[in-house]
Formats: C-alpha cells, structure tokens, sequence
C-alpha cells in the first residue's frame, strides 16, 4: 500500500469568520478519504494562539457560542477523531511543521489567513498548500489592490475611489465632494482588507457617507469607495493552475438591503441557487471573467469569483475575488462544484493534488547564479 499523505488542516483564526472557518474544517476532515489521508488538526485561537495537541478543532468548537458548530461537532465528533492519527505538539516552527505534514490546506478566512501571512510560513517550511500563493492570497485580500489588477486586465468593474485614512481625517470635505462628483451616489464604502462584509455600508447623502467613512476608517487605513450597482449577485468556482476551470455559476438572493454580515450567516432568508437562472451566453460570460479574473492576481487552486449583473444596462461587473471561500460542504464554492459534476470528496482531492503540482512545480525552478 502506498504510504497516506499527511494533510495539516489550519483553522479558525482571529478574524470575524473564526466559526465559518471552523465549519469549514469540521467539513474537511470528515471527507478526507481515510485510506488515502492523514489529518494533523492545527487550530488558531481567536487570540491567535496556535494549538496543535489533542483535537484543537473540538477545542475551538467548544469554545464557540455556536449553535450549529456545536451539533456539526456532536454528531461527527466519533468519526472523525479516529481521522486524526497524528496529534501534533509543537507546529510553530517550519522546521517542525515540515516533518509532521506532507501538504497544508489552509482554511482560515480573511487577514492572517487568506492574505499571504500563513502562505508565507508554509513557503518558508517548504510545504505544499492548498490554493493562492502568497502576492495572489495578498491581492486577493486588498480590494484596492485587486481592482487595480482587475482594471489591469481589462475586466469590467464598477467605478471606485481609494482613500487613504489619512487623506479622509485631514481634507474630509474635500474628500466627501470628490466621491460625490467622480462616484455618485449611493455608494458603498470598505475597508480595504477585510471580509464578510465587515466595516462595510452604504451611503446615500453627504451625512451617510461621513458616517461610511468614520467606519470602515476604524478598520484599516486604506478604504474603498465604489458606485452602488443595482443588480443580481452572482458567483463562480474558479479550479486549477496554469489551466484553470469555471463551475457553473450560482446566485445569492438577499433580502437585506446588501449581503452584509447577518445576511451571510445569521439571515435564513438568505437564499443561493445553483445553477443561476442565467441565459448561456451570461453563463459563458461570468465563467470567462471568472477565469481572467483568476489569472488576474496569478492564483492558483482555488477561488471563488464574485459579479454583479447591473440592472441598468445587464452589463456583468466583477466584484471580488475570494482565495478562501467558505468551505464547508453546504458553502456556494463546492456546491457550484457539484452542480458541475464534481463532488466535494473529489474537490478536496482535486485541490490536494493541485497542491503537490505546484510544489513540484517550482522545484523546476534554477535556485543557484
Ligand atoms: N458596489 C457595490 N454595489 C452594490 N452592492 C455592493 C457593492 N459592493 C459591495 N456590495 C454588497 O456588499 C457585500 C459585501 O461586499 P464585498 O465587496 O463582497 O466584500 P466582502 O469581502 O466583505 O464580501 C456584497 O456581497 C454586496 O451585497
Ligand atoms: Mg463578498
């Protein structure tokens, strides 16, 4: 028998998706094939401890008031801790990390995960992970920075401003009228790395916007600033390396005003269809940006790509590029999957192998002068 491959799943982390990463994990392990995978759990404390001994993803789902989380635990809890053969002790070094995994499916959301931090460690460590390299995962976290590779490739994005805090808090006024004049109103305000909709509003006046603003200020000290759409919100599963592949899209239908924090994990009005009621040639067209999108930041494994289709002309406008979507076995990212043929055990698969190929990859690549 070929020896198992040692899977580190990392998860749960100080961000504002702490649970989400939980479930996503919680998930994971229980479709790792057991005759082809060993899991190694290593947690991440919303303190931002790292817990590598004993079951961390029990522990952390302890620790959380989540409901859900607690009966996603209470009812797999047997099955998977036979999963986790490995019981991890000291993980923090690269050193140590590399002898103990053989490949790393990162699995927390948003900054000190999604952003090209932990990525770097596992460079560092010489490990195969799963998903967006370190400049993608960094892009891809920094609205700012994702729109201007965005525009860079031609992909159609809705008008936007960045303001730095500094500029906001010493020309308010001045700031106010240059969102007025080039953006309009209404408008949506961001903090520029964030996720889940955290620190975002909408303004519709000069008095929202200050509002907006003294906001999402309070979250980083670079903020987006970008044209209401009126519209659908659709999104796609983006899979692969050098040749990557678009699922069939799916939409979000929100009954809030916005798909904001509550909409995304307390609303269950909340509702998502896949496949997307769509004609073939929007389908066509999502899945084409989608795939550009991607390639935009230089992303590999994964991502999940976001649109708008504005209902003032139909034109179809990239939002977001997401590198760690929600993961879990319910989430929009492998159900689209799904609906495409792929069931979220081969996802995982699929994503691993992805993994050691780009590992493989760059040892092609000449490191002495
Ligand atoms: N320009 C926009 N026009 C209309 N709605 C928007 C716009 N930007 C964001 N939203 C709404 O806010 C939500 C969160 O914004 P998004 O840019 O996706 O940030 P996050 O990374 O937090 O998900 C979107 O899903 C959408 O409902
Ligand atoms: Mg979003």
């Amino acid at each position: 028998m070929t020896k198992k491959i040692r899977v580190g799943l990392i998860f749960g982390g100080k961000s504002g998706e702490h649970e989400v990463s939980l479930a996503s994990a919680q998930s994971v392990l229980r479709a790792l094939n057991p005759e082809k995978y060993d899991a190694v759990l290593i947690g991440v404390t919303k303190e931002g401890k790292w817990l590598t001994g004993g079951n961390p993803l029990k522990q952390l789902v302890h620790a959380t008031q989540s409901p859900l989380l607690k009966a996603m635990n209470g009812s797999t809890s047997n099955d998977t801790s036979a999963l986790v053969s490995h019981s991890a002790t000291e993980l923090t070094t690269t050193d140590a990390l590399n002898e103990t995994v053989d490949v790393v499916f990162p699995l927390i959301h948003g900054p000190n995960g999604e952003d090209g931090t932990i990525q770097g460690l596992l460079e560092l460590a010489d490990l195969p992970y799963v998903g967006a390299n370190v400049a993608a995962s960094a892009v891809g976290m920094d609205k700012a920075l994702m729109k201007a590779m965005f525009r860079n490739a031609g992909l159609p994005v809705a008008e936007y401003l960045v303001i730095l805090r500094h500029t906001w808090e010493h020309a308010p006024e001045e700031t106010i009228h240059d969102i007025e004049t080039i953006i309009h109103f209404p408008c949506f305000v961001k903090p520029a790395n964030l996720g889940s909709s955290v620190g975002i509003s909408r303004a519709h006046n000069w008095d929202e916007l200050t509002q907006a603003l003294t906001t999402a200020a309070q979250y980083d000290r670079k903020i987006l600033v970008e044209r209401a759409v009126q519209g659908r919100e659709i999104e796609c599963s983006v899979l692969g390396n050098d040749v990557p592949l678009a699922s069939l899209p799916g939409e979000v239908l929100v009954e809030r005003e916005f798909y904001d924090y509550e909409a995304k994990y307390a609303d269950e009005q909340t509702r998502f269809v896949i496949p997307a009621d769509l004609s073939a040639e929007q389908t066509r067209t999502v899945q084409e940006l989608a795939v550009r999108a991607f390639q935009a930041i230089d992303c590999n494994g994964m991502a999940r790509v976001d649109f708008f289709i504005d209902a003032r002309d139909g034109k179809i406008l990239v939002n977001e590029i997401n590198t760690i979507p929600g993961f879990t076995n319910v989430s929009m990212y492998p159900k689209m999957w799904e609906a495409s043929g792929v069931t979220y055990a081969q996802l995982i698969d699929r994503l691993i192998q992805l993994a050691l190929e780009r590992h493989a990859d760059k040892q092609r690549n000449k490191v002495t002068y």
